[in-house]
């Protein structure tokens, strides 16, 4: 076998959230990739179901983002992000503004879906404050909740295997439990029927600990990671109305929902329940260049506005905030999104989407699917005593098969970018069945 640019020593390299021993033994390396298709270093097609990881929306080499970094790069290449300013970041963050939900008038840029929810639960913290209310100190997450790897998205997160080896994690944070209940909900299309109430934990939460030490809750619309978890009917619109009762910050985490994922622009069109707060990253720039973007209401940013003029109203940002060429590669994402009506095609095709996931539901090991928007989880069961390992071989043999899909335990996750063509969504689900089929 003969390999494009393969690297003589993969030792270094640290690889993330990998099983890095059994990827060095046999790499799964990608040298190219276009619209809807990865190229491996063996030259084979691939065609990509999770859109890199829940990111490239709009597909892979699309010419305006291409051209606006080359062309960004070569004009300004980096300003201060701190007490200077450039063009770009102003223009970006006016035309994010445009296309998020009503309400949403300011947004702080970060790089990653974990500085974005770092941000928006000290955002919540220092609202609090600033109103006079310190004494809400206290956060609320969910169990199997993710919001990325740093110490406060870690600590409102739920996902064990995130939390275990890290000592304590934050103070101060309570769970609601997980949402997923297979025995009542199992193969459901969309939103599962039962669960509502147990958005009524939030009420016991609550009594518990005072609503006057509760600073936000922060929740994913529709939880991604942890295996596609979709909110049952009703339950999104509980959390608020609890919320809004207790004087809680609501924060909804949209790093996986935002920009097109559900066939509306964000979460929050979807399911017209609005938080107080959404954070975004990956789709923002097509996940060309690292970006995140914390969106709040006009409520939250005036009231930092407050003063002596030349002080600095919020103590946080970081270097690359609003960085000259992920604004241009976000300028070229929105574009390329409004030109190609990519912020709704999902609805479009969801239906379709809906129905080829659901016709794998009588396969061997198969315990549950989900879907919703262009989102799709399907649910083996494990091998006993060997967690996730039926996942990981359906992983393997699906990309030998040439298709690239997700495993997180035993679920297989999809979120194929919004470009796809039915005869792509036929080409994953006869994939799978294939893999399924034969798989132990
Ligand atoms: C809901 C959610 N929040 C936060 C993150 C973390 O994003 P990043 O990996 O860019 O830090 C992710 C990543 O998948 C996510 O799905």
């Amino acid at each position: 076998m003969t390999y494009q640019n393969r690297p003589n020593d993969l030792e270094a390299f640290w690889m993330p959230f990998t099983a890095n021993r059994q990827f060095k033994q046999t790499p799964r390396m990608f040298v190219s990739a276009d619209r809807m298709h990865y190229k491996t270093d063996d030259g084979r097609s691939v065609l990509d179901a999770t859109a890199g990881l829940w990111c490239c929306n709009a597909g892979h080499n699309r010419p305006k983002i291409v051209e606006a970094i080359r062309h960004q790069a070569g004009e300004l290449d980096y300003a201060p992000a701190f007490q200077m300013g450039h063009p770009k970041v102003f223009e970006f963050a006016s035309k994010l503004v445009n296309v998020a939900p009503k309400g949403f008038d300011h947004v702080f840029f970060t790089n990653s879906g974990s500085e974005s929810v770092e941000t928006a639960l000290k955002m919540a913290l220092a609202f609090h404050r600033v109103k006079g209310e310190g004494t809400r100190f206290r956060l609320i997450g969910r169990e199997r909740g993710y919001h990325g790897v740093n110490f406060g998205g870690m600590s409102v997160g739920g996902i064990v295997t995130n939390r275990k080896f890290f000592g304590t994690l934050l103070t101060g944070v309570d769970h609601l439990r997980h949402t997923h209940d297979p025995a009542r909900n199992a193969f459901t299309c969309g939103q599962p029927e039962f669960g509502v109430e147990f958005a009524d934990e939030l009420e016991r939460l609550v009594t518990l600990h005072d609503a006057s030490t509760i600073a936000a809750v922060i929740i994913e619309p529709v939880a991604g990671s942890t295996g596609v978890l979709i909110p049952p009917k009703g339950y999104l619109e509980r959390i608020r109305e609890i919320c809004t009762k207790h004087g809680i910050l609501l924060i909804f985490d949209e790093v996986i929902t935002g920009f097109g994922r559900l066939g509306t622009p964000f979460g929050v069109d979807y399911f017209g329940v609005e938080p107080d707060i959404f954070t975004t990253a990956k789709g923002i720039t097509n996940g060309v260049i690292p970006m995140g973007a914390v969106f709040v209401k006009k409520e939250i940013y005036q009231a930092f506005m407050t003063g002596p003029e030349h002080l600095i109203e919020f103590f946080h940002g970081y270097t690359y905030s609003g960085n000259p060429l992920a604004c241009a590669a976000g300028l070229g994402t929105l574009e390329t999104y409004a030109e190609e009506g990519l912020l709704t095609r999902g609805a479009e095709l969801a239906p379709y989407w809906e129905d080829a996931l659901h016709s794998l539901k009588d396969l061997p090991h198969v315990i549950d699917v989900r879907n919703i928007g262009l989102i799709g989880g399907i649910e083996l069961e494990s091998i006993p005593g060997s967690p996730s390992k039926r996942a990981f071989q359906v992983f393997l043999d699906c990309f030998a098969k040439g298709l690239l899909i997700r495993t997180t335990g035993d679920i297989i996750a999809m979120s194929p970018p919004l470009i796809i063509e039915k005869s792509q969504i036929d080409q994953i689900v006869e994939t799978l069945a294939d893999v399924l089929k034969a798989a132990a």
